[in-house]
C-alpha cells in the first residue's frame, strides 16, 4: 500500500526530478497576505510571483502546501465528521510554473505522474476543461490519448480558477476518478454530478490573466501553472478507498482516539471520532503555527474548532480531557514531514489539556441547559427553531460558540433562530454601553463615545509628518467638556486631524506642543486612542487661553518619536528572529514600545538559553546592518477583500490595512525577513535602528516569555554602563578587564585555601594543650576539657572531640561550637569512666541550658544543639555541676 507518507514524497521528488524547487508550506497564518484568515491554497504563498511582483531564484516549484479552511468564506467546519471529503485541515500538493512551462507540460507532467508513478489505470480517469479552452481539448487527446467522451466541455466558472476578484487567474482542467458503477453518481457537468462515483483528484490551473478590477482583465506578464490535488483524496484512491477518512493516516488518528477513549472506532461514536481525528489536524497545526484561543479573530476559530471536537469528546463518555492525548499519534504520523509539529508539539499538548479542562467545567451544565430547553419546547420559538435567547446565553455564560449550538442540533433537524441571536448580542452591546454611563472614569469613558460619534475619527498624519495644522473639535477638563481653556489648565484636546501618534499596538503615545493662532502654548505630555481611532491629546496650557475651534500647530517631540521608531522596527525584527531560532511557533503576546527600550512577550514554554539570546540578538543586528528599507503597503479593507481576502481580522487597525515589511530578502528564501500588520510608526531603513541588545529575558506567565531590549543610544548607554562596570570591578581587584574572570578565579580559591587553613588552626586550638591549663579542670577526680568554640563547624565536632579524648586519656571532653546564632554540643566520655558518667545524659543538661530539646548518642559520645547560642557558658557550666554530682554519687 502506499501509504499518505509514500504519495506525498513520490510527488515532491517527481516534480524535483523534472526541475522543480520543493519550496516547504508555507504557515497556516499566511506572511505574506495579513487580510487573509488561512493559508487555503497552495498558490497563496506564490500569488506575487504569479504577478510578477515578486521575483523568485526559480521558475519552477512544487509543494505540499497545509491549508485550513474554516471560517471566513470557505468553511467547511460544519461538515466535516458526516461527509467523506470534507476536512478543516488538509494538504495540498501542488506544482507551479512563474513563466516557464504552460498547457502542454503541465498536462504531459501530470498524466504521467497519476498513471505511470501513482499506477492508476487510464480507463478509470476522464477529464474537463473550460468549454473555450480547445488547446486544452486537443492536448489532452493527444497526450493522453483519451477518446473525446472522456474529455468533458465545462461552460460554467467551476472550470475558471480565480483567486477572487481580483488577482491571477485562468480557465483550468480538472482530472477525475471513476469509482466505478456500484457507486451512484454522474460524470462532471451531468445533473448529478454532484454523487460519489466520479471524484475530483487534480485541478489544473492555466494561469495567464490577472483580474485588475471587476471590469478589467489582463494578460499576467507570461502565462504560467498552479495545481492543486488534495493528499488525502488521491490517498483514497490510491488505497482503494472511498472515504478520505479511511486512508491510513486518518485511520491512525481516529483508532488512537477509539483507544483513548475505549470506544469502537466504527460504532455508533463513528461521526465523532471522524470530528475528533479532523479537529485535532487543524487545531495542532494552528497551534504550531502561533494561534492561540481566543475570542476573536483566528483564535476563535480555532477555539470554535476546538470545542466542537471536544463536545465529541464528551459525548462519547470521555469523563477526562481526550484532545490532548491524541498529540503523539499526529507527531508520530505527519512530524517527519511538518518539523514544526515536533517542535511545537508541548505548546500544542498544553493548549489542548487546557482548553479541553476549562471548557469541561461549563460544557455538562450548558447541555443540560440545552436539553431542557428544547425537551420542553420553552426555548423553541414558534416555527420550532431555538430561541435565539436560549443560543446567546449558552455562548455568554457557557462558552458555546453560535456554531457550537448549531452543530449539536443538527442532528434533530433543529435550526438556531440566528436574527434573534444578533438581536441579543446588540442589546448587549448596548447594556454594555449603558454600563460606561457610570460614575468616575467609566463616566469619561462614556464622553468618549458621544463625542467619537458626534466628531468622527481623527485622521491621523503622524505615519507621512510630524507636524501639521488642525482644528480643535473638542476640550474637556476633569472629564467634562469646555469650551475653553487657559493657562495652568490641565486639558485633553481633540482636532480633527493629528500628527501625534495615540498609544495602540505596544507603542506609547507622542508628546510634543500646540501652538494656536493667537499664540496660546499647550505641553502635550502624552496622547491616546479611544473607541478605536478617536486621539485624545493630554497637556497643560503654558500660555495664553485655547478655544474649541482655534487652529493650532501641532509639533510631535521628533527626537523621541525617532527613538520610539527605533523600538519599534526593533520589535518586529526581534519578533522574526525568535520564530527562526525557537520555531513558528512563537507569536507575539504583547509588547511595549517606548523611546527608551523595548519589551516583547511572546508564546514559549522553556527559558532562552545564552545561545539562543545571543543568537537573536546577532540576527537583529544583522539584519540592522543591511539597512534595506522599511516598506509599508496600505489596502483599505474593501481592497484587501477584493484582492482575495477570505475574511479580515484588522477592523482594530482602521479603514486602512497596514503592512509593513522590513529587514531586506532571505537569501534562498525570496522573502522579506520581516512582515506584519502593524499600524506603528518605523524607522525608513533598518540602519536607523542602531546597536540592538537584549538587556534581560524571563518568564511573565505559563508559556509566556519576555525580552526587554534597548536600541541606539540607548543601548549605547547600556553597554557603557556594563564597561564601567567592569572597569571599576576590575580596578577594584588590581587588575584589566580581560583578566578579571581568571583574577575572580584565583582569589575563590585562594579564599577556599585560607578557609581551610582557618578551620586547621581552629580546630589545632582547640585541641591543644587539652590535657591541663586553665581550659581543662579535675571536678571530683574527673579530667573536664570544656571548650567554647567559635565558627567551627557542627560537623567537626566529634572528631575533635575524638581528639581530646585520646589527648587527656581519661576524663570528659564538653564542646559548644556557635555558628549563626544556634549552637551545637558535643559530650565525649572516656570508655573507663562510662560507667559513672553517660555522655547522653550530659548532652541532655547542656541542651536543656541552650533551649534546646534532648540530644542524642552513644555513652562514650553525644550530640544536641539549641536555638540559644547566647548561653553557651551555662551549658557548660551545668555539664560541670552534673558531673559533680555524678562522680560523688558513684563515689
Ligand atoms: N489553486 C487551485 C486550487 O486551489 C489549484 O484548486
Amino acid at each position: 500500500m502506499q501509504t499518505a507518507n509514500d504519495i506525498r514524497r513520490l510527488f515532491l521528488d517527481y516534480f524535483k526530478r523534472e526541475g522543480h524547487e520543493i519550496v516547504p508550506s508555507s504557515p497556516l497564518v499566511p506572511r505574506n497576505d495579513p487580510t487573509l484568515m488561512f493559508t487555503n491554497a497552495g498558490m497563496v504563498q506564490f500569488k506575487n510571483v504569479f504577478t510578477g511582483q515578486e521575483k523568485r531564484d526559480y521558475v519552477r516549484a512544487v509543494t505540499a502546501q497545509k491549508c485550513v479552511r474554516a471560517g471566513g468564506k470557505h468553511n467547511d467546519l460544519e461538515n466535516v465528521g458526516y461527509t467523506a471529503r470534507h476536512h478543516t485541515f488538509f494538504e495540498m500538493l501542488g506544482n507551479f510554473s512563474f513563466g516557464d512551462y504552460f498547457k502542454d507540460r503541465a498536462i504531459e507532467l501530470a498524466w504521467r505522474l497519476v498513471t505511470q508513478e501513482y499506477g492508476l489505470a487510464k480507463g478509470k480517469l476522464l477529464v474537463t476543461v473550460f468549454s473555450e479552452d480547445d488547446e486544452a481539448f486537443n492536448l489532452w487527446r493527444k497526450i493522453a490519448g483519451l477518446p473525446e467522451s472522456k474529455i468533458i466541455r465545462i461552460p460554467t466558472s467551476d472550470n475558471f480558477w480565480a483567486m477572487g476578484d481580483t488577482g491571477p487567474c485562468g480557465p483550468c482542467s480538472e482530472i477525475f476518478y471513476d469509482h466505478g458503477e456500484g457507486i451512484p453518481g454522474g460524470p462532471p457537468g451531468s445533473p448529478d454530478a454532484e454523487g460519489d462515483r466520479f471524484i475530483e483528484i487534480w485541478n489544473l490551473v492555466f494561469m495567464q490573466y490577472e483580474q485588475v478590477t471587476k471590469e478589467q482583465r489582463v494578460n499576467l506578464p507570461r502565462p504560467s501553472i498552479d495545481t492543486g490535488m488534495g493528499l488525502e483524496r488521491l490517498a483514497a484512491v490510491l488505497q482503494g478507498k472511498h472515504d478520505n477518512y479511511d486512508i491510513d493516516l486518518m485511520r491512525a488518528l481516529i483508532e488512537a482516539s477509539a483507544e483513548a477513549s475505549k470506544t469502537d472506532p466504527d460504532g455508533p461514536d463513528k461521526v465523532s471520532h471522524r470530528v475528533i481525528a479532523d479537529h485535532l489536524r487543524s487545531s495542532a497545526f494552528l497551534i504550531a503555527d502561533g494561534v492561540l484561543p481566543s475570542n476573536e479573530g483566528r483564535g476563535y476559530v480555532l477555539r470554535r474548532i476546538m470545542r466542537r471536537a471536544m463536545r465529541h469528546a464528551h459525548q462519547i463518555g470521555c469523563t477526562e480531557p481526550l484532545m490532548w492525548r491524541l498529540v503523539p499519534a499526529l507527531v508520530q504520523q505527519m512530524g517527519q514531514a511538518y518539523e514544526e509539529l515536533v517542535r511545537a508539539q508541548p505548546v500544542i499538548t498544553e493548549t489542548l489539556k487546557l482548553e479541553e479542562t476549562r471548557f469541561k467545567q461549563t460544557l455538562g451544565a450548558g447541555l443540560k441547559e440545552l436539553e431542557a430547553a428544547v425537551s420542553s419546547g420553552s426555548g423553541l420559538t414558534k416555527d420550532g427553531k431555538l430561541s435565539g435567547a436560549v443560543a446567546f446565553q449558552l455562548s455568554d455564560s457557557r462558552g458555546f460558540p453560535l456554531d457550537l449550538t448549531q452543530s449539536i442540533l443538527r442532528d434533530r433537524g433543529i435550526e438556531v433562530d440566528v436574527d434573534g441571536f444578533n438581536v441579543e448580542l446588540e442589546k448587549q452591546r448596548e447594556r454594555s454601553r449603558a454600563a460606561w454611563a457610570g460614575s468616575g472614569e467609566a463616566a469619561t469613558e462614556a464622553v468618549w463615545f458621544d463625542l467619537k460619534q458626534r466628531l468622527g475619527a481623527t485622521d491621523f498624519l503622524g505615519y507621512a509628518t510630524e507636524q501639521a495644522e488642525g482644528q480643535v473639535t473638542a476640550l474637556l477638563k476633569s472629564g467634562a467638556e469646555v469650551q475653553s481653556a487657559k493657562q495652568g489648565d490641565e486639558i485633553a484636546i481633540i482636532t480633527n486631524q493629528t500628527p501625534f501618534y495615540g498609544e495602540a499596538g505596544g507603542q506609547i503615545g507622542d508628546t510634543g506642543a500646540f501652538v494656536s493662532a493667537t499664540g496660546a502654548i499647550i505641553e502635550i505630555a502624552d496622547t491616546h486612542r479611544k473607541v478605536g481611532d478617536l486621539f485624545v491629546h493630554y497637556g497643560k496650557v503654558t500660555k495664553g487661553e485655547i478655544k474649541v475651534g482655534d487652529a493650532v500647530e501641532m509639533k510631535v517631540d521628533g527626537k523621541r518619536r525617532t527613538t520610539l521608531r527605533a523600538h519599534h522596527s526593533a520589535t518586529h525584527l526581534l519578533h522574526e528572529a525568535l520564530r527562526r531560532q525557537l520555531g513558528a511557533h512563537v507569536t507575539q503576546k504583547g509588547s511595549l514600545v517606548a523611546p527608551d527600550r523595548l519589551r516583547f512577550d511572546f508564546s514559549h514554554t522553556k527559558a532562552m538559553t545564552p545561545e539562543d539570546i545571543a543568537a537573536v540578538e546577532r540576527e537583529v543586528n544583522d539584519r540592522i546592518r543591511a539597512n534595506a528599507a522599511v516598506e509599508t503597503h496600505l489596502m483599505t479593507p474593501q481592497a484587501a477583500i477584493e484582492a482575495g481576502a477570505m475574511a479580515l481580522f484588522g477592523e482594530k487597525y482602521g479603514d486602512e490595512v497596514r503592512v509593513v515589511s522590513m529587514g531586506g530578502k532571505v537569501a534562498n528564501e525570496n522573502k522579506v525577513f520581516s512582515t506584519e500588520l502593524c499600524g506603528g510608526t518605523h524607522v525608513r531603513r533598518t540602519g536607523d535602528i542602531g546597536l540592538f541588545k537584549i538587556v534581560s529575558e524571563g518568564a511573565v506567565g505559563a508559556g509566556v516569555r519576555r525580552i526587554e531590549a534597548v536600541t541606539g543610544a540607548a543601548a549605547e548607554a547600556y553597554v557603557a554602563e556594563q564597561q564601567r562596570l567592569l572597569n571599576e570591578a576590575a580596578s577594584a581587584l588590581r587588575t584589566l578587564p580581560s583578566d578579571l574572570t581568571q583574577r575572580i578565579a584565583s582569589l575563590l580559591e585562594e579564599r577556599k585555601r585560607l578557609e581551610r587553613e582557618l578551620m586547621e588552626a581552629r580546630k589545632a586550638a582547640a585541641a591543644g594543650g587539652a590535657g591541663a591549663g586553665p581550659a581543662s579542670k579535675q571536678i571530683n577526680g574527673v579530667t573536664l576539657a570544656a571548650r567554647l568554640l567559635d565558627g567551627v563547624p557542627a560537623k567537626e565536632l566529634k572528631g575533635m572531640a575524638d581528639e581530646i579524648k585520646r589527648q587527656i586519656g581519661s576524663g570528659v571532653v564538653a564542646l559548644v561550637a556557635v555558628a549563626e546564632g544556634k549552637a551545637s554540643l558535643v559530650v565525649g566520655v572516656t570508655d573507663d569512666l562510662t560507667k559513672r558518667l553517660n555522655a547522653v545524659e550530659l548532652v541532655k543538661v547542656g541542651s536543656a541550658a541552650l533551649g534546646g530539646q534532648g540530644g542524642g548518642g552513644r555513652p562514650d559520645m553525644a550530640q544536641a544543639g539549641g536555638p540559644d547560642a547566647s548561653r553557651a557558658n551555662e551549658a557548660l557550666a551545668a555539664i560541670e555541676r552534673a558531673i559533680g554530682a555524678g562522680a560523688k554519687a558513684a563515689e
